[in-house]
């Protein structure tokens, strides 16, 4: 391809996302400084919780290099091509588009940033998404390459911060609000998740990884707390299960935990009380 004819294909991309994107009513980005603070987990459950009320929901896999949405769905199909756009997947009632289905499972993305970030940019132009309520992006950790060009290109209306409560996660977790801030996403909002265990047998709650380091960030930087998820062994196990808690469970302290982030989202997006 010479020059003019790669602008040319960049531009024809650029349209395609824009009327992909024009059909999606709220779009969501989950970030994290940290890898396994959950927030796979976070994006699987907030999706399955609007789903839930009735919206209708889309899940884009944007940790390319570790790309767990589809395992926490049990997802592992092969991807459908039609006429060049590739067909979601639909678990229990949402789509979902992640690059576990076009790799061998185990296998390593020894991809490049410009690679990652080309296959979200496909993900975002050539996926039949349809018409969305949401779309919940969830990223690598970090502040790479695919963050960027989900913010460039998804254009996300809503960062939500994933953090655990100890300090070195609140700390990189820091980068990510900073990364949101500068990206000038207008809603931002931090989840403190894993605060707390209860134990099963004598119901004592057990600050494993302490408590507060959520709400202090948020507070920190002048932007909403949602709210705190405890540890639940079951949460784990449904991850791996590929069931989300929230249609599982949908009474346990987790799930709690997910509708009440929702519904605080839901006033920010109606502009009940000032963001931040
Ligand atoms: N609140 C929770 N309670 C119990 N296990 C959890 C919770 N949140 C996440 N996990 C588990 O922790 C691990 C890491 O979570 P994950 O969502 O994959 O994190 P990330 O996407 O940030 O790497 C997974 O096995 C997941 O099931
Ligand atoms: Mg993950």
């Amino acid at each position: 391809m010479n020059e003019e004819e790669k602008q040319k294909s960049f531009d024809e991309e650029e349209k395609r996302i824009k009327e992909n994107i024009s059909k999606i009513s709220h779009r969501i980005a989950v970030f994290s400084g940290k890898g396994g603070v959950g927030k796979t987990t976070v994006s699987v459950n907030l999706a399955y919780g609007l789903q839930m009320d009735g919206l209708s929901t889309g899940l884009l896999d944007a940790d390319i290099t570790g790309p767990n949405v589809a395992k926490m769905l049990g997802i592992n199909n092969e991807l459908i091509v039609v006429d060049s756009k590739m067909i979601p997947f639909e678990k229990f009632g949402v789509k979902m588009i992640s690059i576990a289905s076009l790799i061998e499972s185990g296998q390593p993305v020894i991809w490049r940033g410009p690679m990652r970030s080309k296959i979200i940019s496909q993900f975002l132009a050539d996926v039949e998404w349809g018409e969305l309520d949401y779309l919940i992006a969830d990223l690598p950790p970090g502040t790479g390459d695919e963050i960027l060009t989900i913010a460039q290109q998804m254009k996300p209306d809503y960062a939500v911060v994933v953090t655990t409560p100890q300090e070195v996660s609140v700390i990189d977790a820091e980068r990510a609000i900073n990364m949101a801030k500068k990206l000038e996403i207008p809603f931002i909002g931090v989840v403190e998740n894993m605060s707390g265990f209860v134990c099963p047998h004598c119901s004592a709650v057990i600050e494993l990884f302490g408590s507060g380091g959520g709400k202090k960030l948020a507070d920190d930087y002048e932007v909403p707390f949602l709210g705190s998820i405890p540890i639940d062994i079951d949460a784990r196990i449904m991850g791996d299960m590929g069931k989300p808690i929230v249609l599982e469970k949908p009474e346990s302290e987790v799930s709690t935990a997910f509708k009440s982030i929702l519904d605080i989202m839901d006033k920010h997006y109606h502009n009940e009380f000032q963001s931040n």
